[in-house]
């Protein structure tokens, strides 16, 4: 049996501790956090994320071998084995801000490590973390005097939100990197000897440190420039009159190509895909690889640039004025089945159109309370309307901006009776039906795709 703890119980941490606990009865998981309404959330049933299917998992390991806590210092004397997944967000002072991570969090967990252990400890990096960060914890946690020693490893978190249970329960791989000497190697067998509990061994891959760092940072990389390529093709296909949907089903049967992470839309978001890029970039520009930085960073720049030709777009189409017409978002999430707002192309949207004075109305049926607090002082010239059918009442135009499956399923005859007209439907994630839509009597505009508009000229 092993005392395992998680510092910072957030996306990441939370929905991973339970998955282990609920697979390994056999050890003891405790997560702490120093928020204490977000543990008192994870003690109750209304977790602090929404997760699907994550209650269920939390449910069947809570209270048996699944503890949460804001107990920290005892509970890190206690551990045999210490995930960190604490914030590591985009530095936004002094040097590398606004690209090299902000690495304060951690470097106080990894103190406040050492000052309570009285043995020795796996420290397992979870969060998102520069390369050669896992040698700088080493230094600080190896410089006691009392003859404590403290392994590293590296075990970087592949799980996506709306999908973390599966993605955990059934993972592509589990990679863990360690120091190749004897205890490096045993901790990384200790930590590998968790995951064998449910996970064929095969998909277990143990490299070194650096190389473990590094492939979180470049499979994100990797996974957001395919929603860039997409996206710049989609811009070209608002030109040709081709179809973005129908070019990529071409190019994705292709198997050297592969099918997944090729849906054109308003842009990607959420926690990592931007952080990391940007940390790949500032790497690079560290090393002095300034093409490699500016090749990674043009990923970045071309979803910055599909947001704002998204607004643009919506501007043109309606008269090339938005200020003081209703605009109904239907959406606030990054992304369909998660309530998180970090990075959200919808509140990029929101924003913009703010500025253009338009009266936003967003809906979400999850993400409203984060959307609020990402928003900041912007969100007291929102309205915040959970329901669709009454966001889009007396609008001029609705957007999608989050694939929320019920999306595609309202009834859009009913909405469009209760809109301005003429009425317009941006469809920023390629959910709806473009014809039935515009059969309806909307003005039709996705993305990558002819626009069908009720006007003369089909503009
Ligand atoms: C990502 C990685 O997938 C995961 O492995 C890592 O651990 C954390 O970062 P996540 O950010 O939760 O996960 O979501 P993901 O499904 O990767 O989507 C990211 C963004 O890309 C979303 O905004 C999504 O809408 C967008 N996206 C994704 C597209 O626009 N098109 C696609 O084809 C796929
Ligand atoms: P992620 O998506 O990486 O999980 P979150 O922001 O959701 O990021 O979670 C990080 C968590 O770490 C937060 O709940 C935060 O309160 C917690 N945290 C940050 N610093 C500390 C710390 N020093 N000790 C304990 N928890 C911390």
């Amino acid at each position: 049996m092993a005392n395992i703890l998680c510092i910072g119980a957030g996306y990441v941490g939370g929905p991973t501790m339970a998955v282990i606990a609920k697979n390994c009865p056999q050890h003891r998981v405790v997560v702490v956090d120093i928020n204490e309404a977000k543990i008192a959330a994870w003690m109750s049933d209304d977790l602090p994320i929404y997760e699907p299917g994550l209650l269920e998992v939390v449910k069947a390991a809570r209270g048996r071998n699944l503890f949460f806590s804001t107990e920290i210092n005892k509970n890190i004397d206690e551990a045999d084995i210490i995930f960190v997944s604490v914030n590591t967000p985009t530095k936004t002072f002094g040097r590398g801000a606004g690209k090299a991570a902000d690495l304060q969090w951690w470097e106080k967990t990894a103190r406040q490590i050492v000052d309570n252990s009285s043995h020795s400890k796996i420290v397992v990096e979870k969060s998102t973390l520069p390369v050669r960060t896992a040698e700088a914890m080493e230094r600080i946690l190896n410089s006691n005097d009392r003859g404590l020693h403290f392994d590293v490893l590296s075990n970087p978190e592949f799980l996506a939100e709306g999908t973390a249970v599966d993605d955990m329960e059934a993972p592509d791989r589990v990679l863990i990197g360690g120091r190749d000497t004897e205890s490096g190697r045993k901790a990384v067998q200790a930590l590998a000897d968790v995951y064998a509990t449910w996970i064929p061994r095969e998909r277990i891959l143990t490299t070194g440190l650096w190389s473990s760092e590094l492939s979180k940072l470049v499979a994100n990389a990797f996974l957001a420039q395919r929603v860039s390529s997409i996206n710049a093709v989609s811009a070209l296909c608002e030109k040709t009159e081709a179809d973005v949907t129908e070019i990529a089903k071409a190019i994705g049967m292709d198997r050297r190509i592969g099918s997944n992470f090729l849906k054109a839309g308003v842009g990607f978001g959420g926690s990592c895909f931007q952080k990391d890029i940007l940390n790949l970039v500032y790497l690079c520009q560290h090393y002095g690889l300034n093409e490699a930085a500016e090749y990674w960073e043009q990923v970045v720049k071309m979803n910055n640039w599909q947001q704002q030709r998204f607004v643009s777009e919506m501007i043109t189409a309606m008269f090339n004025t938005v200020a003081g017409k209703r605009i109904a978002l239907l959406g606030a999430a990054f992304k369909a089945d998660t309530g998180d707002t970090r990075e959200s192309p919808a509140l990029a949207v929101c924003r913009s159109l703010l500025e253009e004075r338009a009266h936003v109305v967003l809906s979400d049926p999850y993400a409203l309370e984060n959307a609020r607090a990402d928003l900041g002082k912007l969100a007291d010239k929102v309205i915040f309307e959970p329901d669709p059918y009454k966001a889009t009442e007396g609008a001029h135009a609705i957007a999608v901006l989050t694939d929320w499956k019920a999306y595609a399923k309202l009834d859009f005859a009913r909405m469009f009776k209760s809109m301005t007209h003429p009425a317009f439907v941006f469809d920023g994630r390629n959910i709806l039906d473009r014809k039935a839509l515009f059969d309806l009597g909307f003005n039709v505009y996705a993305i990558g795709k002819p626009a069908m508009t009720h006007f003369e000229n089909g503009k």
